[in-house]
């Protein structure tokens, strides 16, 4: 949700923010925009676009901005519409100061009251734009000080600024009179400083990094750094000096490559084979004595034991994926498992029960509404004194140094590598798989399969990624085929239940947001009670009936819309009672709590062909960003 950029150091920062912004633009690409302290006129050049970076890029291709000092942003609109004028950086009224930000200034509207009122005029709608009239002032009241005109100063004047804001942000300021110097500051927003050779660069996300260097100093909340290109200073929120050691970053967290495929999308629909074999590296161990497979997670499984209850908070795609995570936990480890939407979550909590596991899946990690939920279940059972109401935590993340990786300990990394395309597809992959892991340990622990059920399932997972792999194989052309017959429709209507019943959520979810066709999913026996009535020969219905105790009940519901003259398209293995379907988009048969995993296949593929057959910008859909960090 927005992507911030900043370098300072001894190369040209155009090259080096352009760069940057082309590995954030899945954060948001509302508009465009930098900043740099040029070198020969001591002033700030500012350049902005509406729309996509291309823009930007086009009004660029001649500039040959001296300077060696800049910001970046790349915006996905909150306060003012997607409009030039709010486009970032934002500049005071002197054209001395700029600043980019990432977040939400919840008290924005107070401060520019104040502001206006002492005569200052703002030029966007924009939350952002009280932040370099207020840096501004403060400067000028330090300088009655006699402070110098230099970075410390600075640092000091955003401190007291940011100390104002209330909501959340990441932040990168330029001062005119301080031209080697930049200030960073972050609260609940993601920023990571990267050490290059020759440059230190500061982004939202570490691929705006990777081309420049793998060694990095995440930056921990309520964290403000002065950079210069003779170092960097890290400051908390008592003003303490802090030190670390940096890091380097995992190979998986700097590849970006779309290899041969016509979107990022298409090929992480084709990682996913490689997303099991990771998982299961990562994850299944064997007993070479015993033969036996156990789940590795990398953290102490003690705490399973007292378990009695479990809480899943979520977002979107990953609350989908929570939802079969609900499901396996509750019928194949006997586990009661309530999924909440984060959202809702924050501000009408359940009462507080016992011996309760809270589970965050995020594949971002930084999800506003699911950090909120997650901080504010530890804060209100950590007030409590009796043990057996202490937070216990798991984290199900694709991004383990990100804010959510920070907050809690007992972390899952899905190991998915960096998913570019905006719609989620190899991370709820692996956010199945994760909670398959969970549902394992659980029923081991608990004693609630036996043996045999268990190693039944672990087979089922070692077997997936060849059939995945197949799967991918025989439904890529027929679902661009499909693709070509559907592409006009204006409602399709996703059916499925039990375990499948988030997979009709999810694939109504990955149609509607990358097509912009209006899709909804239902659990199919509900349809009798309302949404039956939408159909009729416009409207296709896509109904998962994967072999199961209730398998005949859910061919009567697609009889029933079959009856409506629906269209139907069946995603099922062949099998007695799928000749009703008019299309049938095989997969094969298998073990009823596995077939989530290879339902999702098909429905991944229709989506991405009818939208990449409508013309749209499948990885890049619009109003949406990767990571919402925003509520
Ligand atoms: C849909 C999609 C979103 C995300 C949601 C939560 O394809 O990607 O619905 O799943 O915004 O994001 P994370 O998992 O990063 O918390």
């Amino acid at each position: 949700m927005c992507g911030i950029v900043a370098v300072t150091g001894y190369k040209k920062a155009l090259p080096l923010l352009i760069n940057g912004l082309e590995k954030l633009e899945y954060r948001g690409y509302d508009s465009a925009g930098i900043a740099i302290i040029n070198s020969e006129k001591n002033s700030i050049s500012c350049n902005k676009a509406e729309g996509k970076l291309k823009n930007l890029k086009n009004n660029l291709k001649d500039e040959n901005i001296p300077g060696t000092v800049g910001i970046g942003h790349t915006r996905w609109a909150t306060h003012g519409k997607p409009e030039f004028k709010n486009a970032h950086p934002h500049i005071d009224g002197s054209g001395t100061i700029a600043v980019v930000q990432n977040g939400i200034i919840e008290n924005f509207q107070d401060l520019k009251n104040k502001l206006e009122k002492e005569g200052i005029i703002f030029n966007s709608d924009t939350d952002t734009e009280v932040i370099p009239h207020l840096i501004k002032r403060e400067l000028n009241t330090l300088s009655k000080l006699n402070l110098e005109n230099n970075g410390s100063t600075l640092l000091v004047a955003v401190r007291n600024v940011i100390s104002d804001l209330e909501g959340s942000y990441a932040l990168a300021v330029l001062w005119a009179d301080a031209p080697t110097s930049l200030v960073v500051a972050r609260r609940q927003a993601p920023l990571i400083i990267g050490l290059g050779e020759g440059e230190f660069i500061c982004a939202s996300d570490t691929p705006a990094i990777a081309n420049f260097t793998n060694i990095i100093l995440p930056m921990e909340d309520e964290e403000i750094a002065l950079l210069t290109p003779l170092g960097i200073e890290i400051y908390d929120i008592n003003n303490e000096r802090q030190y670390r050691n940096p890091v380097s970053l995992k190979v998986s967290e700097q590849i970006m490559d779309k290899m041969n495929f016509k979107h990022y999308m298409l090929k992480e629909i084709y990682d996913q084979p490689q997303t099991a074999k990771n998982w299961l590296e990562n994850y299944l161990n064997q007993d070479l004595e015993k033969g036996k497979y156990q789940i590795n997670y990398p953290f102490d499984t003690k705490f399973f034991e007292s378990i009695e209850r479990i809480e899943i908070i979520a977002c979107g795609t990953s609350k989908h994926a929570a939802m079969v995570g609900s499901f396996l936990l509750e019928q194949f480890s006997g586990i009661p498992t309530n999924v909440f939407y984060a959202s809702e979550f924050r501000y009408s909590p359940p009462p507080l029960l016992p011996n309760t596991l809270t589970i965050g899946v995020t594949q971002s990690g930084e999800t506003a509404d699911t950090i909120a939920a997650i901080d504010m279940e530890i804060k209100r059972r950590s007030s409590i004194e009796d043990k057996n109401f202490k937070p216990n935590l798991i984290a199900i993340t694709n991004r383990k140094e990100s804010s959510i990786g920070r907050m809690v300990s007992n972390i899952i990394d899905i190991c998915a590598g960096i998913e570019v395309g905006v719609a989620a597809t190899k991370t709820f992959f692996a956010q199945l798989l994760s909670f398959y892991g969970l549902a394992i340990k659980f029923a081991e622990i608990k004693g609630t399969q036996s043996i045999d059920e268990i190693s039944n399932l672990i087979t089922e997972l070692i077997k997936l990624p060849p059939l995945i792999e197949d799967l991918l194989e025989q439904h890529n052309k027929s679902s661009e085929k499909l693709a070509h017959d559907f592409f006009n429709i204006k409602d399709v209507i996703f059916l499925g239940r039990g375990i499948n019943y988030p997979i009709a959520l999810e694939g109504a979810l990955k149609l509607k947001e990358i097509s912009y066709i209006h899709a909804a999913g239902y659990p199919a026996g509900e349809m009798k009670h309302g949404p039956i009535a939408l159909l009729d020969k416009k409207v296709p219905v896509i109904s998962i009936a994967s072999p199961c105790e209730v398998f005949d009940k859910v061919i009567s519901n697609a009889q029933e819309a079959k009856a409506r003259d629906s269209y139907l398209i069946g995603i099922a293995p062949e099998c007695n009672g799928t000749e009703i379907f008019d299309y049938l988009m095989k997969v094969p048969s298998s073990n009823e709590w596995i077939s989530p995993l290879l339902n999702i296949i098909p429905l991944q593929l229709l989506s991405y062909h009818i939208a990449a057959h409508r013309g749209l910008d499948v990885d890049q859909p619009r109003n949406l960003a990767k990571s919402v960090t925003v509520e």
